[in-house]
């Protein structure tokens, strides 16, 4: 008897626990949550599975009732006589069998049609973005603003139908930003001789397109796993407006020159004297890597290697530069006493990495502006990123 209240107790207790943890759900901002889209895309999502969890609602009460009342009305009591044996019923068979039947097309037909609704030609004023997987980051090209490439860090503008071409450079991964729509496999496949910006590959790589009108930052990662540091492979989605997108676009073509002798001109030196360029590109410099993440105004990015822990200052850059591993098992990326990928450690003494992560930081904030319809000598505009 006494073990039968401990296990009621025990039941009572597992109850209690899942109900809290459904309601703590409820709590928190929730940057990555389907249930607010800023998309049709995500729009199409969310309706769908509003219809199909609808469709479920019922059967999970009517299995719940049911059961209930099955486990009460016949438990066992010692003066219970043996209840009535029924064997076969087939009005009942039948009503089970159209029942879930009917169930199944009302969820099916939403489901085929949305399918088909979210994977649309994309229209010929499409801003294309080529996505590319690596382990384990992100690599956006910009094909139609001559190939300009950034990583990690997608930047839009609201207001066009925006068309991410995908592929992998390695392993499958897959783009996932919630409140934008998705997820979708990234495949490895292969560039086309001749169209390596293009994403023009005869073996159909996976598109996402979808249109926003929403100005922010919207949070994802790849939902594919994919190695070591799968689980902070991370992604954003900066969106801005198309005058904001525009200036980025620009400061992106200019070339950095740091004031001779200050700190960020050191960096800038040994970063090109360094192994750094072996993997890392900084358009109009001599570093012209791309095993690595383009670096171009990477200061302007919101977060440096690690979406979670490392906002972009000059101190996280140091942390990143000294010790990639830290941040990122298995990267690709060597410290500067660990090796990584494959490369040794790069040996930067803590003075020499102060330096490059000053050069990098400056990336992007202090260049002067490109002619743009702005004031401002600083081409960081921060609008976009509120
Ligand atoms: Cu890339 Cu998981």
């Amino acid at each position: 008897m006494s073990v039968r209240r401990n296990l009621l107790r025990l039941h009572a207790a597992l109850v209690l626990g899942a109900l809290v943890g459904v309601l703590a759900g409820c709590e928190g901002e929730h940057p990555q949550s389907t249930f607010r889209p800023v998309t049709e895309y995500g729009v199409i999502l969310d309706r769908l599975f509003d219809h199909t969890v609808w469709w479920t609602m019922p059967v999970l009460a009517l299995v719940w009732i049911v059961l209930l009342y099955v486990v009460f009305r016949y438990r066992e009591r010692p003066d219970a006589a043996t209840p009535r044996q029924i064997h076969g019923n087939a009005k009942l068979e039948v009503a089970w069998t159209i029942g879930p039947a009917i169930i199944v097309a009302a969820i099916a037909v939403p489901t085929i049609r949305t399918i088909f609704a979210v994977q649309p030609k994309p229209p010929a004023d499409a801003l294309k973005v080529e996505v590319i997987g690596h382990q384990w980051w992100w690599e956006f090209r910009y094909p139609d603003f001559g190939g300009i490439t950034t990583a990690n860090e997608l930047r839009i503008p609201t207001g066009r139908t925006i068309d991410l071409v995908m592929r992998s450079a390695d392993v499958i991964h897959s783009f996932w930003i919630p409140r934008i729509g998705g997820k979708r496999d990234v495949n490895p496949l292969p560039a086309q001789p001749g169209h390596p910006e293009h994403g023009a590959t005869t073996a159909h790589p996976n598109h996402i397109i979808f249109r926003t009108d929403s100005v922010g930052v919207f949070y994802g990662q790849c939902a594919e796993y994919c190695g070591d540091s799968h689980a902070v492979m991370r992604v954003r989605a900066v969106v801005s407006t198309p005058e904001d997108f525009d200036r980025w676009v620009q400061a992106m073509n200019v070339a950095p020159a740091p004031a001779p002798g200050s700190l960020e001109a050191q960096g800038k030196q040994i970063f090109e004297t360094h192994a750094c360029v072996a993997c890392h590109t900084v358009n109009g410099t001599n570093a012209r890597g791309v095993l690595g993440p383009n670096l171009t105004n990477v200061g302007q990015r919101l977060y440096i290697g690690d979406q979670d822990r490392l906002k972009t200052t000059p101190e996280n850059l140091a942390r990143w530069i000294t010790n990639p591993q830290e941040f990122k098992p298995g990267a690709k990326m060597p410290g500067t006493k660990q090796s990584g990928g494959g490369l040794p450690p790069t040996g930067l003494t803590d003075e020499q990495v102060r330096a490059v992560a000053a050069y990098l930081y400056s990336l992007g904030r202090t260049t002067p502006a490109a002619p743009a319809p702005t004031t401002t000598t600083d081409t960081t505009s921060t609008s976009g990123m509120k």
